[in-house]
């Protein structure tokens, strides 16, 4: 049964923080995230493997505390570009020129229609946009790490202006958006036997 991962998994809330992912299995779980889909595939987030132990600790704080933060193997801080613009949908016509080796002219037309559905947005919009974009990378990252019977607790409950100042986004053209906090659940996690409060199909779905 394919959903039989997505019943395992849960949002792990008490890590063991002896039990680390592998390098492998952290390098299967961000191809993952290089491969999910994007809006015209701008892929317009950056993702932060944060290994530096008072970095994390800091991080913690500005999570009002949650121990995932240093608790878990990995943290991953999903981080969205403020700077979505012109120059960067020429960079990605670029890449797809290289990529599939064709010239640039022949990608002319592709690239006035994504730069007309950027420059129709606003700053503010563009982020939200890209935001959405990441939280679909982010989707795409549970169900990866479920079948590979590895955990997350994704968050979202910190203070994002504290994380930018933390890893220095703001300079960078970043800002932070939400977490992923990868390992393994302990064995006396109170939470992971909970059952999962979900809406019935019929308040879920409908058909038309
Ligand atoms: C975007 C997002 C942000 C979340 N933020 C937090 C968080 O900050 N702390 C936490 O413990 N759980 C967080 N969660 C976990 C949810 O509370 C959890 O997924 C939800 O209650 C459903 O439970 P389940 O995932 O265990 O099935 C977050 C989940 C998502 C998708």
């Amino acid at each position: 049964m394919l959903s039989g991962h997505m019943k395992w998994r849960y949002a792990t809330k008490k890590f063991d923080p002896a039990a680390k992912v592998s390098e492998a299995e952290l390098q299967e779980l961000l191809l993952n995230i290089q491969l999910a889909p994007t809006s015209y595939g701008l892929q317009p987030f950056k993702v932060i493997d944060v290994r530096t132990p008072a970095l994390r600790a800091q991080i913690r704080e500005a999570a009002i505390g949650q121990p995932q933060t240093t608790e878990g193997s990995h943290l991953l801080v999903f981080a969205v570009r403020t700077d979505l613009d012109s120059a960067a949908v020429a960079q990605f016509i670029d890449l797809a020129a290289k990529t599939r080796g064709v010239s640039r002219e022949t990608l002319a037309q592709r690239e006035t229609h994504i730069q007309g559905a950027v420059n129709k947005l606003i700053p503010s919009e563009r982020i939200i946009w890209a935001q959405k974009q990441a939280y679909l990378a982010l989707g795409v990252l549970v169900s990866a790490a479920a079948q590979m019977q590895i955990d997350i607790c994704p968050m979202e409950g910190f203070d994002r202006s504290q994380v930018d100042k933390i890893l220095g986004l703001t300079e960078q053209g970043l800002a932070s958006t939400v977490f992923a906090v990868i390992g393994h659940r302990a064995s006396d996690d109170p939470t992971a036997g909970l059952a999962k409060v979900r809406k019935s199909t019929n308040q879920l779905f409908m058909t038309v």
